[in-house]
């Protein structure tokens, strides 16, 4: 078992050794870590419901009707009348005709993926999808084909170098470590004009982007033409579970093909009733997500006057760009000692060299908690000579 400690010590060499840090309160913008109150910059929680009271009582009216467990997968005893009314929601809330939940987005796209393709098939995959993505591609057994980050040109040459009857192009709505949104009004003009399916996973756009919070598809005002549409409750939704929308054909494919649908126990009635009410939430209150998206512009430009590396970004997601995970990781434990938290993210999450501080606003945020951040940033980052 050498090789267990030999990689130990790389990683820890290398400043790519990850720990845990243990919340001990609600997830909200001010929050506990180890008896700590802190500044929370660093969750997917971007509307900051996790400790909302509409969703407590959400959970426990679900405890008393139904109790806790679902006793079985989907299609054994896993489904109960909430899931039901889950499914039909969000496929409403997306625009499409049905949909499946899964367990998590990561089990929607692998299952999925693996669900749709086999080596008869070719996969574009943008190359900074989600692991998720990568996983289900390389477990499908296609024949993969990596374009560079959301460059059209290279698709396309990809495209055409690539020729096939069956082919997928995937791609992160929101990419997750860079906050960008993928050229999808582009993207289907290419799957159109060469009759390629289209695949996109919104779990960062989902509740931020669009009117209705619908996500990055309905930002592009492309409602049924996307093939797949993947998404998850566990980020702005504050909730877990992974979903996929499509046409009522691929939905009920999916429920007898996607293993990770099938051999796997369902979501309890508590998580699914939770979903339900902040769906009701998210759809029904638009205020949070312009202050959510207002947050994020105000707070790069503050960033980049400091003369911090700041990426493009029109999401809640700001990276950071520091480089070296050393000393990303540095910032962060300095960050965290004057009372913020902001995960450093580093290889192999992100590539070699760009390792970063991922930060992530909610809508809770108020200028006075943005100012004591950027104060702090700016401190910490000169100590470490970031800036
Ligand atoms: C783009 C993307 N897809 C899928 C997932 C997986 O979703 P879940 O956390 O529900 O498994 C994540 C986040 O973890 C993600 O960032």
């Amino acid at each position: 078992m050498d090789f267990i400690d030999e990689h130990l010590n790389h990683i820890k060499d290398k400043g790519l050794y990850r720990d845990f840090k243990f919340f001990t309160s609600s997830q909200s913008k001010y929050t506990s870590i180890d008896n700590r109150r802190v500044l929370l910059m660093a969750s997917n929680n971007y509307l900051d419901l996790c400790a909302d009271d509409r969703l407590k009582e959400a959970a426990e009216k679900a405890i008393y009707t139904y109790g806790v467990g679902s006793g079985g997968s989907r299609l054994i005893t896993g489904s109960c009348k909430l899931h039901d009314q889950l499914e039909k929601k969000i496929a409403d809330f997306k625009g499409a005709e049905a949909a499946i939940i899964f367990n998590t987005g990561y089990m929607a796209n692998i299952g999925t993926i693996t669900a749709i393709s086999d080596q008869e098939w070719i996969i574009f995959s943008d190359e900074l999808n989600h692991a998720s993505i990568i996983d289900g591609c390389r477990l499908s057994g296609a024949k993969v084909v990596i374009y560079k980050h959301c460059n059209l040109d290279h698709l396309q040459e990809k495209i055409k170098i690539h020729q096939g009857k069956k082919r997928l192009i995937v791609t992160d709505g929101v990419f997750s470590m860079d906050g960008d949104i993928a050229p999808l009004d582009k993207i289907v003009e290419l799957a159109k004009e060469n009759k390629i399916l289209t695949m996109v996973d919104d779990a960062h756009g989902t509740g931020v982007l669009g009117d209705n919070g619908a996500g990055s598809v309905e930002h592009f005002n492309l409602k049924g033409d996307i093939d797949i549409q993947v998404g998850t409750f566990s980020k702005a939704l504050a909730s877990e579970g992974g979903f996929v929308v499509g046409s009522k054909s691929l939905i009920e494919y999916l429920r007898h093909k996607a293993r990770s649908f099938i051999y796997s126990t369902a979501l309890s009635p508590v998580t699914i009733a939770v979903s339900l009410r902040s769906l009701d939430i998210v759809k029904n209150e638009r205020e949070p997500r312009v202050k959510l998206l207002e947050n994020s512009k105000w707070f790069q430009a503050k960033l980049r006057k400091l003369g911090f590396n700041v990426l493009e970004s029109k999401t809640a997601i700001i990276a950071l760009i520091i480089g070296n995970a050393a000393k990303a990781r540095k910032l962060s434990e300095k960050l965290f000692e004057e009372g913020i938290f902001i995960t450093a993210i580093r290889p192999p999450t992100v590539p070699d060299n760009t390792s970063r501080l991922r930060i992530t606003l909610m809508s809770t945020h108020n200028r006075k908690d943005l100012k004591f951040a950027l104060e702090r940033l700016k401190k910490a980052g000169m100590e470490l000579d970031v800036i």
